[in-house]
């Protein structure tokens, strides 16, 4: 058996090696490196793949997320609303632009937003949602988009996690990241579309807002030295856009990939009592396969496949409340039981595109034989 890694990035690229050779090749042949035909092609690649006319490149998942809040006019003392089991970056740059990330708990079942918390957590200082397609499942974006137009507030689709997932809306299946007004994503090497470093890009049906995003991803500048606002240096560097230019025509399979060995994981783990395993839907990518472990035993579980040779993650340890980044909004413990007992209780399996049926057979044997 193949030794079991986390993502096994390694294997994915030797199986388009010549492709992705060949693209970073010409970017260096055409010493382009800093925006340019790859990006521009990139980007409009990725519009064609999501069905949607603005797609701006940039630096990583974070600054994309960052760019959107700030075309969106997000200013001091707003509130947006985000889950608090997510990864920082998504409440981190509400709190960097001396906005107020307003937590809300999580649905036991799905990881994403409890909906049915959203609307009271509204108050006169609410401008936006941020729901976050957390594992690769999109989040209720009927109940989300529902309570936005009621009270008039943005919506900014976090999709690092979801890229090619499809959620549905208003009865037709949309992609992630194409439903609210604004969206970011993260072409971090572990994503859906990673790419061979950070990367990240902004989406949107908004033909102002994707100007605006693109002001400020770019100096504040459009053209150059003459500077409309103060904006960041938020870039995808060619190279980067050559790589993903390969990928992208594969994301698809990867998804598929994803979700086979989803398939094989439920099916090996189905009878064991002790866990929960993830939602099932055909929507769902599986960025993570992700259990809970019901008995108390997650760190002893995690511990016994460390020996098993089998490498597991908690994602996510502390909910964002109780991180001390977060402590000056004043949340304790207690404030959002679901996603506190959550942080106890989950378990990331190996999940990638190129886990075979011995792997995936030899990790739940593992899981069976240490919880049954
Ligand atoms: C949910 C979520 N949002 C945002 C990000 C930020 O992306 P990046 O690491 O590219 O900045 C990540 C990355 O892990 C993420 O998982």
């Amino acid at each position: 058996m193949r030794p079991i890694v986390m993502v096994d990035l390694h294997s994915q690229y030797m199986a388009i090696k010549n492709d992705i050779d060949a693209a970073i090749q010409r970017v260096i042949d055409s010493t382009q490196f800093i925006k340019g035909q790859e990006v521009e092609a990139f980007e409009q690649e990725l519009a064609d793949y999501l069905n949607i006319p603005h797609v701006i490149s940039c630096a990583n998942g974070t600054d994309a997320l960052m760019i959107s809040l700030r075309a969106l006019g997000i200013q001091p003392g707003d509130e947006v609303i985000v889950p608090t089991f997510t990864f920082i970056a998504s409440a981190e740059v509400i709190t960097l632009l001396g906005a107020v990330p307003v937590f809300a708990d999580i649905d036991p079942d799905t990881f994403n937003i409890d909906t049915r918390q959203v609307e009271s957590l509204i108050t006169p200082r609410t401008r936006a949602i941020m729901p976050v397609h957390l594992f690769g499942l999109c989040a209720d974006m009927e109940k989300i988009m529902h309570l936005a137009q009621k009270h008039n507030l943005y919506v900014i689709e976090d999709v690092a996690q979801a890229l090619g997932a499809t959620c549905n809306y208003n009865g037709k299946a949309c992609k992630a990241g194409t439903i609210g007004h604004i969206a970011a994503t993260s072409f971090f090497p572990s994503k859906n579309l990673g790419c061979f470093g950070d990367g990240g890009a902004i989406f949107t049906r908004d033909a102002t807002l994707a100007y605006k995003a693109r002001l400020i991803a770019n100096h504040g500048a459009e053209k150059k030295y003459y500077h409309l606002m103060p904006g960041v240096n938020s870039r995808l560097d060619a190279l980067q856009a050559a790589i993903l230019r390969v990928k992208l025509p594969h994301l698809d399979e990867y998804i598929s990939k994803r979700q086979a060995a989803a398939m094989q994981y439920h099916k090996l783990l189905a009878e064991v009592k002790s866990i929960q395993l993830p939602v099932s839907t055909p929507s769902h990518t599986f960025n993570q396969y992700t259990l809970i472990v019901k008995n108390g035993q997650r760190n002893t579980l995690q511990h016994y496949l460390q020996e098993k040779k089998i490498p597991t993650a908690i994602y996510y340890p502390v909910p964002l409340h109780l991180q001390p980044a977060f402590s000056y909004l004043k949340y304790s413990e207690g404030s959002f039981p679901v996603a506190e007992r959550l942080s106890h209780q989950v378990i990331s399996l190996p999940m990638h595109t190129e886990l075979d049926e011995e792997q995936i057979g030899y990790i739940a044997k593992s899981v069976r034989d240490f919880l049954f």
